[in-house]
């Protein structure tokens, strides 16, 4: 288990947060797998009946560690990334997030697979893909244009602009937008605790419905971006992009053509 996640049960809540504060709780393979690993147990384990995901009350993640992407890639649907999307897609009960700080990558895109979301107002997303040599991910691509129309969706996925909490509630990507990290937490284990005095059945029942329609297709896209994006973090524009990153400069593409 990674010395990066910690993971608490209270009752039928089980609570994930990731915990690498030193590096913007930046995603590291063990950290992807350690929450895959807890997903998966969770799915299995009637006594739990909700799951919350949060990186605290100041930071959210920074999606994927850089260094790791330039390093050691994730090559094909074993990685450990992979595991967590699956994890989290298939996961039948509901997932509630506390969302403060900044959620970049990953940290956005996995918002549109929980059920409940509740932010931070000053909170930071955004989808740098494009800005790294990358393309969306993890169904971002189908799922954002339907959610907030294509032309606010091209603002987010081909620019990579940033967005606050306050705007992800109003464009229905996040339920309510409160006034801090705090408030935001409080409110999201309020709300998660909720689904422990509802009938269990219905809850699933009800979420299998919501998420069906679309569903294979949906699958079907996630496949089909995580193969491009492996290719992509393999180019010189990315290997430009991520090594700019690391080095605190700018990216220069006029060589790429
Ligand atoms: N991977 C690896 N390290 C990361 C990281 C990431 N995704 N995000 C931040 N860090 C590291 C920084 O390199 C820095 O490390 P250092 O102190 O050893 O130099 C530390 O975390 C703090 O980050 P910093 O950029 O100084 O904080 P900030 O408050 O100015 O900005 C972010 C926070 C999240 C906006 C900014 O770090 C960022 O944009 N990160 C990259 C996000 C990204 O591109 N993720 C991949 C998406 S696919």
């Amino acid at each position: 288990m990674s010395e990066h996640l910690c993971i608490e049960r209270d009752g039928g809540l089980l609570t994930l947060r990731m915990h690498r504060p030193d590096k913007k709780n930046a995603l590291t393979r063990a950290m992807y797998a350690g929450m895959a690993a807890a997903l998966e147990e969770a799915a299995a384990d009637r006594s739990i009946r909700v799951v919350l995901l949060t990186g605290g009350q100041s930071c959210f993640t920074s999606g994927n560690d850089v260094a790791d992407f330039l390093q050691a890639p994730p090559a094909g649907a074993d990685s450990e990334v992979f595991r967590f999307m699956r994890a989290l897609f298939d996961f039948a009960k509901p997932v509630v997030a506390a969302v403060a700080g900044p959620a970049v990558g990953i940290g956005t895109t996995l918002l549109l697979h929980c059920d409940l979301v509740y932010i931070s107002r000053d909170a930071q997303l955004r989808m740098p893909f494009v800005n790294l040599g990358l393309c969306p991910e993890y169904g971002s691509s189908l799922i954002l244009p339907q959610l907030v129309g294509h032309a606010r969706a091209a603002e987010l996925l081909l620019l990579g602009e940033t967005f606050s909490g306050a705007q992800a509630a109003q464009w229905g990507i996040a339920n309510e937008a409160l006034e801090d990290g705090a408030a935001t937490l409080a409110k999201a284990r309020q709300m998660a605790q909720r689904f422990l005095t509802l009938a269990p059945s219905a809850v699933l029942d009800s979420k299998r419905l919501m998420r069906a329609p679309g569903r294979e297709e949906l699958r079907r896209v996630i496949e089909e971006e995580g193969a491009l994006f492996g290719q992509r973090l393999r180019s010189p524009e990315a290997i430009e992009a991520l090594s700019a990153f690391m080095q605190r400069r700018t990216p220069d593409f006029s060589k790429f053509g």
